[in-house]
């Protein structure tokens, strides 16, 4: 089996604690822009990026050649030492771009380290303050910021805990604007009061004196499938937080970089953020990284408190990593791919509504730019869910693979345990061109599918 494997077609049974133990994985050789390349020769088209991270696409010489470059001067110092140049560049340019008042950056290797890493500063502040019994971080379901413990405990996932239940934290939860599943008669028209309004009591509830933060993915990514707020919806749930001395967390991981048009989500709906956390399309694969982006006044208020923020981690602002996402970040410019995300983002967001929602069992098709949610249920009329035994998504996944398209599934998020929703996050490189082939694939993809197991 394994020679099978290095003859380039699968490795079933190797050393890799793969995540699915139940399916053999292709060997991929190469990449190049949007599309994946197996060892049998097979091309693939990479509808979500990966996990929404190959933001300038796969192969990518210009990036490459400049990380090549840093790498040989300098890969690594510890950042508890030294700064470099690349780091610098970097943080500068990055807080040049971001919302109002964001104007120090610490890079970090993951999206989960940099939540956690938002979580404790906000946690520190709050005790320089001389406000201990802030303890508890408000978070949102569905919602997703991350894998590990702390990070796991905030994301709004059910099935995603059921093993580490006991190890878990204890966070405070409050509804997520979810625009398929609110329940609301006009949820552009409702959505920001209504959702606020659960926001204020829940604080009321805990006792807002007791919180230290909120967290928010501006677009909510593939726990309810590239969920837009309603309009209002984040200065309502912002001027809350003011009022109550509560800080606000952005987790731009996946909404950030561009994917929806814009560098910044927040700047989308007006989202002013005390702390923000980017990850994935900020190297866009390139090198593992991060970041988190906290206010100039909060890091003075540590300064003259404890002395500063008490963290760090080993590849703290690693200018291997930071290399990666200065590189990107002059590809973003250079091609200035922000503004191409928008126009064809904004074509992929037509062509997807118009060709999938008259298909059956498409029960909805939403997001934002270039990253796009469609929810699969049984019944249209009344959302009803498949039952989860069906494993519908999984299936249409095959489907779809076995045609070259590769997407993210997710599950779960009808009503925790039940739902099938495809997650659509294409480099941010696409064509309109290559739009139409990903659109054109997936719906024969889904006809068939459901032709066959109706
Ligand atoms: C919104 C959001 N936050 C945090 C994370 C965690 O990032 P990572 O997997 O890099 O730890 C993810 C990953 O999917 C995410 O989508």
């Amino acid at each position: 089996m394994r020679d099978e494997g290095r003859q380039g077609v699968r490795y079933p049974q190797g050393n890799v604690l793969l995540r699915n133990l139940a399916r053999d994985f292709p060997v991929v050789t190469h990449g190049q822009g949007v599309h994946l390349f197996d060892a049998t020769g097979k091309r693939y088209l990479d509808a979500s990026a990966g996990a929404l991270v190959a933001s300038v696409g796969h192969g990518n010489r210009e990036v490459v050649d400049r990380i090549h470059e840093q790498l040989l001067r300098i890969a690594y110092v510890n950042g508890t030492h030294f700064t470099t140049e690349v780091t610098e560049q970097l943080a500068s340019r990055l807080c040049a771009l971001a919302p109002p008042g964001l104007e120090r950056a610490a890079f970090l290797g993951s999206g989960s380290e940099a939540v956690e890493a938002a979580v404790k500063f906000a946690r520190q502040l709050c005790v320089e303050r001389g406000q201990p019994q802030r303890t508890k971080v408000v978070t949102r379901v569905p919602g997703y910021h991350g894998n590990t413990l702390y990070a796991l405990s905030l994301s709004g996932r059910p099935h995603y805990k059921q093993f580490f239940g006991p190890m878990l934290a204890e966070v405070v939860t409050t509804p997520a604007p979810y625009p398929y599943r609110s329940g609301l008669e006009d949820y552009e028209r409702d959505g920001a009061e209504h959702y606020a309004r659960l926001l204020e009591e829940t604080l009321l509830r805990e006792g807002p004196d007791t919180i230290a933060a909120f967290i928010a993915e501006p677009v909510i990514g593939s726990s309810a499938g590239a969920a837009p707020p309603p309009p209002g919806y984040f200065e309502r749930v912002s001027a809350l937080c003011r009022k109550y001395g509560i800080l606000t967390i952005a987790d731009e991981v996946m909404c950030g970089c561009g994917r929806t048009g814009r560098f910044f989500a927040s700047d989308l709906f007006d989202f002013t953020p005390d702390l923000l956390v980017l990850g994935k399309g900020i190297s866009g694969g390139y090198a593992p990284l991060s970041a988190l982006l906290v206010r100039q006044a909060h890091l003075e208020e540590m300064r003259q408190g404890s002395g500063g923020f008490m963290h760090a981690q080993t590849y703290l602002q690693a200018p291997a990593m930071t290399a990666a996402g200065l590189a990107v970040l002059d590809y973003y410019e250079r091609h200035d791919l922000v503004t191409h995300a928008a126009r064809v983002g904004a074509h992929f967001q037509r062509r997807l509504r118009e060709t999938l929602l008259p298909l059956p069992y498409v029960g909805s098709v939403q997001g934002v730019g270039l990253m796009a949610g469609i929810e699969f249920v049984e019944d249209i009329e009344s959302r009803r869910p498949f039952p989860r035994s069906r494993k519908v998504v999984e299936g249409l996944m095959a489907e779809l693979f076995e045609r070259g398209l590769v997407l993210w599934s997710n599950t779960g998020h009808a009503d925790g345990t039940n739902g099938d929703l495809l997650m659509l996050g294409p480099p941010l490189v696409i064509t309109e061109a290559e739009v139409d082939a990903l659109v054109d694939t997936l719906a024969q993809g889904i006809n068939h599918y459901f032709r066959r197991e109706p």
